[in-house]
């Protein structure tokens, strides 16, 4: 696939497996075989798991070009795609469309993403919060802070917004998680995925009948307009749900881990009133953590110069948008952690037409937990060996499986 011409009769270079492995007691760093590919040039090649062989852009420009470049489709259907698993009979919605019909379906769920609406969302979810830390502290001084904390507070915000009962985040969950593993067979995520469109399907049924004020039944009313089939509605809340907890949730269990272990950070968070400080730190850890680490995934269209070289059409491009935010021609040392670095340009969001749609409702809920947890709990430790501790390497999305916490 690539335009790099090799003398005759010489042996092909072996390529690097994609993904690569984290290095044992760095969890919060990118693999060190994919930093040394950015090392070595912007644009490489990679081997996948079916030994298919995509570039891979390592540098931050070229990354942000990449993605927002029309001539580069997300469309898993295409043939080229650099497909992160195998798939049976799933489909994601309009994540791994193209526009026009991408554009279409985005445009039906953004109202309650706007930034005035997220703001009017606020006081709840200061309440959602201070409700579950309240649970905590009544209880024994010691918890695993994903199950009484990180996963709640996404998931009661989604499920409120798309009007999806709480009381069945056990079976959502589940099936999440296995949804977006890279160790579940092909059957497994496939059983998962239709359990959860199953659901969905039910659940726009009941709200066409009976519409309430929340984001399903806003879909119902399109299917019942014909604007969309149930089964693309279902779809589409499949990816909110999926979209709109495991990433969030993820963000607050690592993020509060990569604090502990950066205790002159905490306390940066945990001594200020100030908003804006509190944005700006959340924004770096968005940018150090980078938990979509699988890398964004895409095929071209059409040629297209890159760095130097020609991708052809039909080629799989991955866009590893956390090596993207080490890249020190745009964050000076970027292996740092530093609260108080400006690291708005990050790509922890993706960049393009496909960037994070639920990034403001993510931000808010972000700067409502790290500007409280650690300020109501100030004594708040890891109640484990950092070394012991079960990261979730197999994942689409990274984090930890637990964090036991004392206080
Ligand atoms: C910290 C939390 C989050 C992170 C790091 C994150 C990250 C991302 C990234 C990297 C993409 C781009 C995918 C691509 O280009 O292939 C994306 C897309 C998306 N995200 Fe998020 N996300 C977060 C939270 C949320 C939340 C709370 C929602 C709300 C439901 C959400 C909904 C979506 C949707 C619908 C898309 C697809 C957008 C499109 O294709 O047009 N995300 N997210």
């Amino acid at each position: 696939m690539t335009s790099t011409v090799r003398p005759e009769g010489a042996p092909a270079p072996a390529l690097p497996e994609f993904p690569m492995p984290r290095a044992t007691g760095c969890p919060f760093d990118p693999p060190p075989a994919l930093k040394a590919e950015q090392e070595r040039g912007p644009l490489r090649t990679v081997r996948l798991w079916d030994g298919t062989t995509p570039w891979l852009a390592t540098r931050y420009a070229d990354q942000r070009a990449l993605l927002s470049d029309p001539r580069v489709s997300a469309d898993v259907t295409r043939p080229g795609y650099p497909s992160p698993a195998p798939v049976r009979g799933s489909s994601f919605s309009f994540i791994l469309m193209d526009d026009p019909e991408h554009a279409r379906q985005r445009r039906m769920v953004t109202a309650p993403f706007t930034i005035k609406r997220v703001e009017a969302m606020r006081p709840a979810v200061q309440r959602i919060v201070d409700g579950l830390i309240d649970t905590m502290l009544s209880g024994p001084p010691r918890t695993d802070l994903v199950q009484s904390f990180a996963l709640p507070v996404p998931s009661l915000v989604i499920c409120e917004l798309l009007g999806v009962p709480y009381t069945d985040h056990d079976f959502f969950q589940e099936n999440s998680k296995t949804i977006i593993s890279r160790s579940a067979t092909p059957e497994e995520r496939g059983a998962a995925h239709a359990k959860l469109i199953g659901y969905l399907d039910e659940l726009v049924g009941h709200k066409t009948a009976a519409p309430a004020d929340d984001l399903l039944s806003k879909l119902g009313t399109r299917v019942e307009a014909g604007e969309l089939s149930r089964r693309e509605a279902a779809e589409m809340g499949v990816l909110l749900l999926l979209a709109g907890h495991e990433t969030t949730a993820n963000m607050i269990a690592l993020g509060t881990l990569a604090l502990l272990e950066h205790p002159g950070q905490l306390a940066l968070l945990r001594d200020t009133e100030d908003p804006k400080t509190v944005a700006g730190a959340v924004e770096e850890l968005l940018r150090y953590l980078n938990i979509t680490h699988g890398g964004r995934r895409r095929v071209a269209l059409e040629d297209i110069e890159c760095a130097g070289e020609v991708i052809r059409a039909g080629d799989g491009i991955i866009v590893p948008n956390d090596i993207g935010n080490r890249d020190p021609e745009v964050f000076t040392d970027p292996d740092r952690l530093d609260l108080r670095r400006d690291a708005r340009r990050h790509v922890a969001f993706g960049f393009g037409v496909h960037q994070c749609l639920g990034q403001p409702l993510a931000r808010m809920e972000l700067q409502v937990v790290y500007s409280t947890l650690y300020r109501r709990i100030p004594t708040l430790r890891l109640d484990a060996d950092p070394k012991e501790l079960p990261f979730k390497h197999d994942g689409s999305v990274y984090g930890v499986h637990e964090l036991p916490v004392a206080w």
